[in-house]
């Protein structure tokens, strides 16, 4: 990226800290706040110990909101619903490196069906094993907490591993980087600087004050400066 472009982040809260008997609200709200994205996390209680949501609630959300939805299959073997995600009103779809077989396979057919084809990283997994399937991807979402629950501390070698997956990619816009986990106003500028596109963020935004005051502290932190007139 040219040093002169300023570098545009890209905000996707994440429902899971929000309200469960309320999503639509929620989304409504942070549409009305200026997020870029929803982010929605499906878990299957295999690949994480916990179980949240279907494509039913990814279909309730598509009638709900008209920001990109951003799919975060935590699921194992991903493949059957895929698909059905898609169809639901997926814009974004992302599958963990760890829970699938034949990771080539499904990105192209993510591809196949024009969304974005996404790969997620837990900690533990470094960029360098991503090396075959790197141009096949157009969404990397780098885990800054082991995934399954909101609300956890934010792992600091995260920080890294987006500076190794920015450098990786060079000046392409493709893959975008996104994070999550422990994303909140004093992570979410180291992240920007080592060349994160997209940060999520569940607890910081849904479980304090407003969450359009949140996700304003959140853009304050990742907007820089403008130099004075
Ligand atoms: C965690 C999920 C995240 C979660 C992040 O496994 O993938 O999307 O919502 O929550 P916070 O921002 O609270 O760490
Ligand atoms: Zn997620």
């Amino acid at each position: 990226m040219p040093e002169d472009v300023p570098h545009v982040i890209q905000l996707a809260p994440s429902v899971l800290s929000a309200d469960a008997g309320r999503l639509a609200d929620a989304a409504a709200q942070v549409e009305a706040a200026g997020a870029d994205l929803l982010h929605i996390d499906v878990m299957d209680g295999h690949f994480v110990p916990n179980i949240t949501f279907g494509p039913p609630v990814v279909a309730a959300l598509r009638r709900a909101t008209a920001l990109p939805l951003d799919v975060h299959l935590m699921v194992r073997d991903p493949e059957y619903l895929v698909d059905a995600c898609i169809d639901a009103g997926a814009d974004v779809v992302t599958v963990h490196w760890e829970a699938v077989t034949h990771l080539e396979r499904l990105l192209a057919h993510i591809r196949l069906r024009e969304r974005l084809a996404g790969i997620a990283v837990n900690p533990a997994t470094p960029i360098s094993l991503l090396a075959e399937v790197w141009d096949e991807c157009d969404w990397l979402l780098v885990m800054s907490v082991n995934p399954g629950f909101g609300g956890q501390p934010f792992w600091p070698r995260a920080i890294h591993k987006v500076q190794t997956a920015h450098e990786r990619r060079g000046g392409l816009a493709r893959p975008r980087i996104a994070v999550d986990g422990g994303v909140d106003d004093s992570t979410a500028p180291q992240l920007a600087a080592a060349g994160a596109d997209v940060l999520i963020a569940g607890s910081y935004v849904f479980d304090g004050q407003q969450p359009a005051v949140r996700l304003a502290n959140l853009r304050r932190a990742v907007t820089p400066a403008l130099p004075p007139p």
